[in-house]
């Protein structure tokens, strides 16, 4: 449970499976980017408990820090360092403490997956939206985290932009261990990339369950209003 001036957040339970895309749907204001913030270990929630691999996660201390720093979270606009591509790519790397070596094979075979090998040396600030977001992505998944929380990644994209980062993001499902919760607005995109769904609504998950019988036979009328598009937000 969170609230700030009032109840944002009410869930009793809610678990995801290793390896899973999740998809977290649901109106503006519903709540969707406080439950990132609440299972990235950003924010605390005011009641209830977060596990992570079957485990409550601490309050404070090094057992948290180690399990936040299994996880990564990228926003709705890329945030990304004010030096070159390799070195964005390379950051969590560095601060992980892998070898150079190391760190130079794996910015290469990132850089080639989101298909921007030329742009290596490149100033962050000088790339289009859609080539940020892809450095984002690619920065995020650098040191493989069992957990990749994305918020509204393509919200800003066009189409064509839209298209590579979900290949990228289903690529990331098939070539490594990794759970994938993905907050969009757009629900084509949550039908397309998505195992499961969670439909939030005014701080409640209102139906989840799997993607493609969510959307084939919605059990609450809400929720069929919101994937039909006749809810309006
Ligand atoms: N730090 C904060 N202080 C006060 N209220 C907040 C804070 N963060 C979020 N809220 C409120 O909590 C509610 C849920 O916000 P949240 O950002 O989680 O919604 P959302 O589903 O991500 O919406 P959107 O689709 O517009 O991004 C909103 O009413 C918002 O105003
Ligand atoms: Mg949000």
């Amino acid at each position: 449970m969170k609230s700030y001036d009032r109840e944002v957040l009410n869930i009793p339970a809610l678990a995801f499976e290793r390896g899973k895309i999740y998809g977290i749907i649901g109106p503006s204001g519903a709540g969707k980017t406080t439950l990132l913030r609440i299972i990235n270990l950003l924010t605390e929630p005011d009641r209830g408990t977060i596990c992570f691999d079957g485990r409550p996660v601490p309050p404070n201390g090094p057992a948290r820090l180690a399990l936040q720093r299994q996880m990564t979270l990228v926003f709705q606009k890329p945030l990304l360092f004010s030096t070159s591509v390799r070195e964005n790519i390379a950051y969590g790397l560095r601060t992980r403490g892998y070898s150079r070596a190391e760190i130079k094979e794996r910015v290469a075979a990132l850089l080639e997956k989101i298909g921007l090998p030329h742009m290596k040396e490149r100033h962050a600030r000088t790339l289009s939206g859609g080539e940020a977001q892809r450095v984002a992505l690619a920065r995020a998944v650098a040191f493989k985290p069992k957990l990749l929380l994305l918020d509204e990644p393509t919200a800003n994209l066009d189409p064509a932009n839209v298209e590579l980062m979900e290949k990228l993001i289903l690529q990331l499902k098939q070539s490594m261990e990794v759970t994938i919760i993905i907050v969009t607005h757009n629900i084509f995109q949550a039908r397309r990339l998505t195992d499961e769904t969670i439909f939030l609504y005014d701080g409640q998950v209102v139906e989840a369950g799997e993607t493609s019988k969510m959307f084939k036979a919605p059990r609450d009328a809400r929720t069929q209003a919101f994937i039909e598009g006749r809810m309006v937000y």
